[in-house]
């Protein structure tokens, strides 16, 4: 109960807490498109193709036709401008979106410390525009010494230790894949594109209400480990309008843009986290550190209606869940008016079967067999297609039966992450990154290494920490995502690029919100390919989410009209309203540049040159 309290008071806490670092004056003005949803040429953003109007509820509180943010040269949309600022810097000395995104990651460590992060992990969807296409997993991974019931009390119950505190971090993975990116498809040196982050941390930035209220509000969590000094000297947030310097993290990361991913994983760095978890009973080791690699996978590369999608496969469950579900619509001619019943059921059924398989099937590939072949199969799909009901739900209880001839049966494993933050960039030449990195919660698992300046994750939490049984939102993990030494820990980040008809680039987008970000990743998407929205339209549009169990249909608030939530409740949906799902960061290419749009339900922003 204990454990349950604690999680629904970070959400509480969190809702979603978005917040914006305060621009430098110097900052470049990007420039707003004004209203496009009505003419297709606004502003600067001419839409290639078929751009509707798009139409929303009443009583919805996000109207079509709101700004976003046009560039020619390149753009990063995250949600903290200021590290955008920093990808945009070093654009403009060169830098490709690779360095670019780089330099983001490393900034938003420093200006978005609650989600951005060197303490945890994430994935990078890279397409460059010669039409390369990588994937890196740089996802945390279970200490050598972690154990299948390590969450566990003598009495068998869950412990809210796979959230808070020192056994619920994973070993981080951020520093290595930001680096190994960088190695690999970068143009610049380390050192150059940390040099803002670094600036930021030495120098300080100005706090802004956002930033003073996520500090505050996380208090609680911040006080009980050596963040309190830094964070809450005095035992206050900063106040906004004042200077933040974190002068120890600037020194970590001065070590990393010295000696690579070794300033961090070996050395003093390490031995700060080592020695970190010793004091207060964790578990990671230099040892565990140590043996840490970033793994290239290949892409899920998959179409739709001639479209092409790269996303990331296992240890993600994202790429895998967006494409089933895709491959499941595509075979509806329409998917009829955006807003109606039909609509609804239609993209509700098809992530209801594709979660199922999420839920029992995937896990890291280093630990189980993940069958990525048959679940990104279009015949495949069309069998479970075939299963949807005209007009009718089918309870996930039945969807499970069905499937049973094709999936080998596996409990299930969804559960409702906390913070993470995704950014897409986009350069001139047309190569693009979306990435999404995250601590899990908010601030980690609370830890704070005091001799290196920065939080670490409580990511071991997206194991089954007890397999089989209900967790704490009542839902059940598989054994394919049991906890085991040096495992990644399933995933639901889906940083994903998209491609045009004619294989240029068209969107990158990804999002954050625990499995949410697979339903709101997919449905921004939707509404660009199949509803021809403009991306502003797209963001704003009110989302649905199903993830399976539990067996029902979330709508965010007045997000359908009554009529249509009455319809649903007809055809057998349980359906009920919910707070925003997602927050999504996307940039789309529209004729001469592109068009950023940071989530209307957050305070993020793009920025563009
Ligand atoms: O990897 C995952 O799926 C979760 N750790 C993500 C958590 C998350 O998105 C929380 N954000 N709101």
């Amino acid at each position: 109960m204990k454990r349950h309290f604690f999680k629904f008071a970070l959400v509480a806490t969190t809702v979603f807490g978005c917040r914006s670092a305060q621009l430098p004056s110097s900052s470049p003005s990007a420039t707003d498109v004004g209203s496009p949803s009505r003419a297709p040429s606004v502003g600067g953003a001419v839409y290639a193709g078929d751009r509707r109007p798009a139409v929303f509820p009443a009583a919805w509180p996000y109207r079509a036709g709101r700004r976003s943010v046009f560039g020619t040269h390149g753009m990063v949309a995250s949600d903290a401008p200021l590290a955008g600022q920093a990808g945009l810097e070093i654009m403009r000395r060169g830098g490709n979106a690779v360095d670019a995104a780089v330099a983001v990651g490393f900034a938003l460590a420093v200006v978005y410390p609650e989600a951005g992060n060197i303490g945890g992990g994430g994935y990078m969807v890279i397409h460059m525009a010669d039409g390369r296409a990588a994937v890196l997993d740089y996802r945390e991974i279970a200490p050598l010494a972690a154990t299948r019931n390590m969450y566990l009390d003598a009495s068998g119950n869950l412990t809210n230790k796979s959230i808070v505190g020192p056994l619920a971090s994973g070993v981080p993975g951020a520093v290595a894949g930001l680096t190994a990116a960088l190695a690999k498809y970068g143009t610049m040196p380390l050192a150059e594109v940390m040099a803002p982050a670094i600036r930021y941390a030495e120098e300080g930035f100005v706090v802004d209400s956002g930033f003073a209220r996520s500090v505050s509000n996380n208090a609680a969590l911040i006080e009980e480990f050596g963040g309190k000094e830094v964070f809450l000297p005095d035992g206050k947030a900063p106040a906004p309008g004042t200077r933040f310097r974190q002068s120890t993290l600037a020194r970590t990361l001065r070590r990393i843009a010295a000696q690579g991913a070794a300033g961090f994983y070996h050395g003093e760095t390490a031995q700060a986290i080592a020695d970190e978890m010793h004091r207060d009973g964790g578990i990671i080791t230099t040892a565990d550190l140590g043996r840490y690699e970033p793994v290239w996978r290949e892409p899920v590369r998959s179409t739709y209606r001639g479209y092409t999608l790269f996303t990331m496969p296992p240890s993600s469950s994202g790429g895998v869940t967006i494409t089933e579900t895709l491959n499941i619509l595509e075979g509806f001619d329409s998917l009829s008016p955006f807003g109606s019943a039909r609509y609804v059921h239609l993209l509700t059924d098809g992530y209801q079967r594709a979660f199922v398989d999420r839920n029992s099937q995937l896990a890291d590939p280093a630990f189980s067999h993940v069958p990525m072949a048959e679940l990104t199969d279009k015949q495949y799909a069309s069998r479970l297609r075939a299963g949807i009901q005209p007009m009718r739900a089918t309870p996930t209880a039945d969807v499970e039966r069905s499937m049973e001839g094709t999936r080998a049966d596996g409990a299930k494993s969804l559960r409702e992450g906390m913070q993470t933050t995704h950014y897409s960039v986009v350069d001139s030449a047309g190569n693009a990154v979306a990435t999404t990195t995250t601590l899990n919660a908010l601030y980690g698992s609370g830890v704070y290494v005091s001799a290196g300046g920065f939080f670490l994750n409580d990511e071991m939490d997206d194991f089954a920490a007890q397999p089989g049984k209900p967790n704490m939102f009542g839902l059940v993990q598989g054994e394919a995502n049991a906890i085991q030494p040096g495992k990644r820990m399933l995933s639901a980040m889906s940083p994903t690029i998209v491609l045009d008809r004619d294989g240029s680039l068209l969107l990158v987008v990804g999002s954050r919100g625990g499995p949410r970000i697979i339903t709101s990743t997919s449905q921004v998407i939707l509404n660009v390919l199949d509803n021809h929205m403009i991306l502003s339209d797209a963001m704003s549009a009110p989302r649905v989410h199903h993830q399976a169990l539990p067996d029902t249909l979330r709508v965010e608030r007045n997000g359908l009209e009554p009529a249509v939530m009455d319809s649903l409740r007809a055809m057998g949906y349980a359906v009920s309203w919910t707070g925003g799902i997602g927050l999504v960061n996307a940039i789309m290419r529209v004729r001469g540049g592109y068009e950023g749009m940071s989530d209307p339900r957050s305070s993020g922003m793009p920025v563009a040159w």
